[in-house]
């Protein structure tokens, strides 16, 4: 577990705090003229990590004052019957936000299952019609971990203008959001972005030439300390379990960034876990409750 009192650090942990203590006094001023934003969560099979995942988002809605249904079903469960869920909770007025924990079972379309869900609920993002309005600068949700990162970006006071970023990782889910959201114009954005992804050649030097960095690879301490500049901010999205007899668990998570080595060349550095982490979370929130003012017809863009 990082030092979070070291200076370097950026404590995604305590920021999310933050952010749901603020979310809350929101959510009870606006379920006092309403009613509470409600999101549904949709988890299929026993996936250790999802439910963990599950739990945690759970966890941060209690936090924020968000009610939460839960809607566990069993591995076998047919892609007829995930979409008839999904439809009906599209038609639910009393729902704001629906997500369904990803992965699904290999049976299961995973895009049909997103494509199914409302544009207007969809408080992950990850809908096209969602990715398109970021894409055409309308954005209606942003995938949670980009706001995420952008959100700590912002309250450790990283400017991103004029910045190089390289963004390791091409997902719709980080890195293909996150480099749209960099480069938009206007403040939290305005940065010259590089995604990079398996085929990249010369990753290590252009990895190195980036003032901030976002590694979201799913491989265990893949960035090594001589892929980043010095006085780079890094920032880990990766979550990797790596076997450790030593810890009661029998293993321990780790980001896509070699910590030991990054922590001795970056200005500033999110740790694994408790840096990306909570800050999806916090912004799955956040969503929920964009979600339900629209619901309300207070707002329309983000
Ligand atoms: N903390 C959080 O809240 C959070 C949220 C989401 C994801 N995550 C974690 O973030 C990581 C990435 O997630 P994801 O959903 O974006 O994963 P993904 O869909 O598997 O995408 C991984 C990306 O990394 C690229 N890549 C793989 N090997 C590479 C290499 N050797 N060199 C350069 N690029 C390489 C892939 O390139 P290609 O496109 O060429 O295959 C791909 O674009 C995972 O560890 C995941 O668990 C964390």
């Amino acid at each position: 577990m990082a030092d979070v009192t070291d200076p370097k650090i950026i404590d995604g942990k305590a920021t999310s705090l933050q952010i749901l203590a603020e979310l809350a006094e929101e959510v009870l001023s606006f379920s006092r003229s309403f009613r509470h934003p409600h999101l549904a969560v949709i988890l299929v099979g026993e996936d250790p990590a999802s439910q963990v995942y599950v739990r945690g988002k759970m966890r941060s809605a209690e936090k924020s004052g968000i009610e939460t249904t839960q809607i566990t079903l069993p591995a076998e469960t047919s892609e007829k019957t995930v979409l008839e869920k999904i439809e009906s909770l599209n038609g639910d007025g009393g729902v704001d936000g629906i997500l369904v924990q990803l992965p699904l079972p290999g049976h299961i379309d995973q895009q049909r299952v997103i494509e199914c869900i409302s544009p207007s609920k969809d408080v992950d993002g990850f809908h096209p019609y969602n990715l398109g309005r970021l894409a055409a600068d309308k954005p209606l949700f942003v995938p949670c971990t980009p706001s995420g990162i952008r959100e700590l970006l912002t309250r450790y006071k990283v400017s991103t203008e004029g910045k190089h970023v390289v963004v390791i990782g091409r997902s719709i889910i980080v890195g293909k959001p996150m480099a749209l959201l960099l480069a938009r114009k206007g403040e939290s954005g305005n940065a010259t972005v590089t995604i990079c992804h398996s085929r990249t050649s010369g990753l290590d030097r252009i990895s190195a030439g980036a003032d901030i960095l976002i590694a979201a690879i799913g491989r265990a301490e893949f960035v090594k300390g001589e892929m980043i500049k010095d006085g780079a901010v890094v920032i880990d999205v990766g979550v990797n379990r790596v076997e450790d007899p030593e810890s009661k668990k029998g293993y321990r998570l780790v980001g896509d960034v070699d910590f030991k080595e990054a922590r001795e060349r970056a200005s500033l550095i999110t740790p694994v876990p408790g840096g990306v982490g909570p800050m999806t979370r916090a912004m799955l929130m956040k969503n929920t409750l964009l979600a339900a003012k629209r619901a309300r017809g207070d707002v329309d863009g983000s």
